[in-house]
């Protein structure tokens, strides 16, 4: 059975470099730095937008045509116009599906012109998809751009294997109800032949969502893998939560050049801990609160002051949407203010880069913080918390993670747990991590080395293509929920 993996972006955009020439670089983002190293490894074809309109790079195709040899897969193009990238991924993807999905229901701008967009964008992949996939191929599409595109398979008379996996979460019913095109987007979700979550967490709402709207479907399952019936129509829902090359981070983490740089970003601080944060700028990804919570921590401790600096690392990110744009406007204010506040004799409290870190310089942040911290609003996952785990590998860290990442679910036995709208609880968890004792820590963290390494992308790709191959439902390990009230005896902060 061959791959071919559908999502919005290529893994390797088109870039135009200085003196104007197009050149391929690396994506960001979590959905390609996840399935990149799986393709890589098993060969098959990526078909995506490649990172310019029409306008700018008409012949695309031409760009990657060398992808076989080069990366041991096809990358296949999907060219799109100016106007059609801005109503189906400005619009309809980021400005209605992404708040909704993370809750954030105040900020999801309804323009009904949007939908349009999306739909016909959706056709234009499923129309590459009939002209490169065979019939013994499974076509699986990522994420939340392209939820249509079984359906508008379907409606070409395609009688291709699909599955689809949503790196997002997916909202409670009383939220998913706000969204003009519900009925639309579950009818399209069940065109597929496997529909995969991040946790239990998303699968539940999901069918509750199904259950509650259309009461014609029949759903039946327990467990990690659940099947839905509708007349003659059968596929299956299952939560398969995603995750890192662990031990490519790790084998990177512990080259000798790696070490040394980090010693070198350790150097910088001398005598002082590293907080670490490493974030698209997205609303989501709770940055004020964050910012908050460190500024609380170093007022009420002012003990703290000069031995603690926070690396705040911001990726670029959907720079032409409006409320992206608010939102940096907003982060950098926050550090001016707190840097502001509390800079002295040589130390600052954050230092603040505005750019996208990969490879070796990543890794040498990961290995030289003391502390991650990583407080989502709310995410489908969240890999920076997996790869910290990974890449740390002295073994002496902390994490402080948000309940509300997917990741909470598989490291809740090692991770501080915090609720990112807390700014008190946060500030808390960050002066128990400064204080825990060593022996604590190492314990704690190795627990979390030992899930990130046990449960890696291999694994997750393994589950994943098992379920799409009809396997045993009893085969499927199932990650139980993250509750509060179940860790508030222990583990959560405060
Ligand atoms: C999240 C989404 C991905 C997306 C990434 C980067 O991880 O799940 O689908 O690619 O953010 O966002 P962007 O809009 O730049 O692709």
């Amino acid at each position: 059975m061959s791959l071919v993996v559908v999502s919005n972006r290529l893994p390797f955009a088109a870039v135009r470099g200085e003196s104007g020439e197009w050149q391929i670089e690396p994506g960001s983002g979590g959905l390609v730095t996840a399935l990149r190293p799986v393709l890589g490894n098993r060969g098959g074809r990526w078909i995506g937008w490649p990172g310019a309109t029409a306008e700018e790079l008409p012949d695309a195709a031409e760009l990657f045509q060398h992808s076989q040899k080069r990366f041991g897969y096809e990358l296949v193009s999907v060219p799109l116009s100016a106007a059609e990238r801005e109503g189906f991924y400005s619009g309809f993807s980021n400005e209605i599906v992404w708040p909704l999905f993370h809750d954030l229901v105040p900020l999801a701008n309804f323009d009904p012109s949007y939908w349009a967009a999306y739909e016909t964008v959706n056709e234009r992949f499923a129309d590459t998809i009939l002209r490169v996939a065979s019939p013994d191929d499974l076509v699986w599409v990522h994420d939340y751009h392209l939820m249509r595109v079984a359906t508008a398979l379907s409606a070409r008379g395609a009688s291709l294997r699909t599955a689809f996996f949503l790196h997002i979460p997916f909202p409670p019913l009383d939220v998913f109800l706000k969204l003009p095109w519900r009925f639309q987007v579950l009818h399209s979700l069940l065109d597929f032949d496997l529909v995969g979550f991040q946790t239990v967490r998303d699968r539940r709402n999901f069918i509750q969502c199904v259950r509650l709207l259309l009461p014609e479907v029949r759903v039946s399952g327990r467990g990690a893998v659940w099947t839905l019936r509708s007349g003659e129509r059968e596929l299956r829902v299952g939560s398969f939560p995603i995750s890192v090359d662990a031990a490519g981070f790790e084998r990177r983490a512990r080259r000798p050049e790696v070490a040394a740089r980090a010693a070198e970003i350790r150097a910088r601080e001398p005598g002082g801990k590293l907080v670490l944060g490493i974030d698209r700028l997205d609303y989501t990804k709770g940055l004020p609160q964050k910012l908050e919570a460190f500024r609380t921590l170093l007022r009420r401790h002012p003990e703290m002051q000069g031995r603690v600096t926070l690396i705040q690392i911001v990726v670029p990110s959907r720079e032409d949407i409006p409320r992206y744009q608010e939102h940096k406007t907003l982060v950098d204010r926050l550090v001016g203010e707190i840097n502001g506040e509390f800079t002295r004799g040589g130390w600052a409290p954050i230092r603040y880069v505005h750019r996208s870190l990969e490879g070796e310089r990543l890794s040498a942040y990961y290995r030289a913080a003391d502390i991650a911290l990583v407080t989502p609003l709310k995410d489908g996952m969240n890999l920076v918390s997996k790869e910290y785990c990974a890449s740390h590998v002295d073994g002496d860290g902390v994490l402080i993670l948000s309940e509300f990442a997917g990741a909470a679910a598989e490291l809740q036995g090692g991770a501080l747990l915090v609720n990112p709208y807390d700014v008190e609880g946060v500030a808390e968890a960050l002066r128990m991590a400064l204080t825990m004792p060593e022996g604590a820590r190492r314990a704690s963290f190795r627990r979390l080395r030992r899930t990130v390494r046990e449960r890696d992308i291999y694994r997750w790709l393994d589950t994943f293509l098992r379920a799409a191959a009809d396997h045993e439902l009893s085969d499927y390990p199932l990650v139980a929920d993250y509750l509060p009230a179940a860790a508030a005896s222990g583990g959560a902060a405060r």
